[in-house]
């Protein structure tokens, strides 16, 4: 697929069918976002793949955590106090998503249903987790970003869908218990990787975006 096809054509999945995601995929994609560019080459990032057994018990202990509510603790600060251009841009996301599902401002238990499917990876089943070293600082989150943008592109070249998960980085110590990852390793982000299931009506809603004026400068 065509680079400004792919830019063009990826959009968060967030339902995926059972059917596994062969191996030689996953080599694939990961090979392609292998040549990410990073940072004076320091190529930061430190992935876990997570499939079968695995994958099904991280999911039971982080669902498990999110539905009581466990209070979260993210390796990296949540953002707070938003500009409010850009709160109002994230405002108009959730309203327009839950529009789409036909779900209303204070449907809570629906709401919380939505929320909850992040924990079961919208059922891909592949979940992908990406770390970087205690010792780095948002240059090297930077670079990491780059390489999970590599990675959900590649994948959707190859026609497997995508989403990328905040909610996945926030209880990272039961994700580094599961898998057996060092306290030294910061968790960042999560991602669910698999078939689409275009049946979900999730899969249906097209996030907008910015037009170029209202951010782009260009000098000459
Ligand atoms: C850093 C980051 C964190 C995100 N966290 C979540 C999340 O926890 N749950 C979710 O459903 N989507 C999450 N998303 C997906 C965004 O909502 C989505 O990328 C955005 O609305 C644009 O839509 P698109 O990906 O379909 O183009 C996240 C995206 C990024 C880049």
């Amino acid at each position: 697929m065509e680079v400004f096809q792919a830019i063009d054509s990826r959009k968060s999945i967030r339902g995926f069918k059972s059917t596994p995601v062969p191996t030689s995929l996953i080599n694939q994609v990961f090979t392609a976002a292998n040549r990410t560019p990073s940072y004076a080459n320091s190529q930061p990032w430190e992935v876990a793949v997570v499939m079968g057994s695995k994958r099904d018990e991280l999911s039971e202990k982080i669902y498990g955590l999110a539905s009581s509510n466990a209070p979260i603790n993210p390796d990296f600060e949540i953002p707070k106090n938003w500009p409010p251009a850009i709160e109002q841009r994230t405002k108009d996301h959730g309203a327009r998503r839950f529009k789409a599902l036909n779900i209303e401002r204070d449907d809570a238990e629906s709401r919380n249903a939505l929320r909850l499917m992040n924990f079961k990876f919208f059922d891909a089943p592949c979940a992908v987790f990406f770390f970087m070293d205690g010792a780095l600082n948002s240059w090297s989150s930077t670079d990491v970003g780059m390489y999970i943008h590599s990675v959900s592109l590649c994948a959707h070249a190859l026609g497997l869908g995508t989403c990328l998960q905040a909610s996945l980085a926030y209880y990272p110590e039961a994700v580094r218990q599961v898998l057996g990852i060092s306290s030294t390793k910061k968790l960042l982000l999560g991602l669910s990787l698999g078939y689409p299931d275009w049946e979900v009506p999730l899969n249906s809603y097209t996030s907008t975006r910015m037009n170029l004026d209202e951010y782009l400068r260009i000098y000459n």
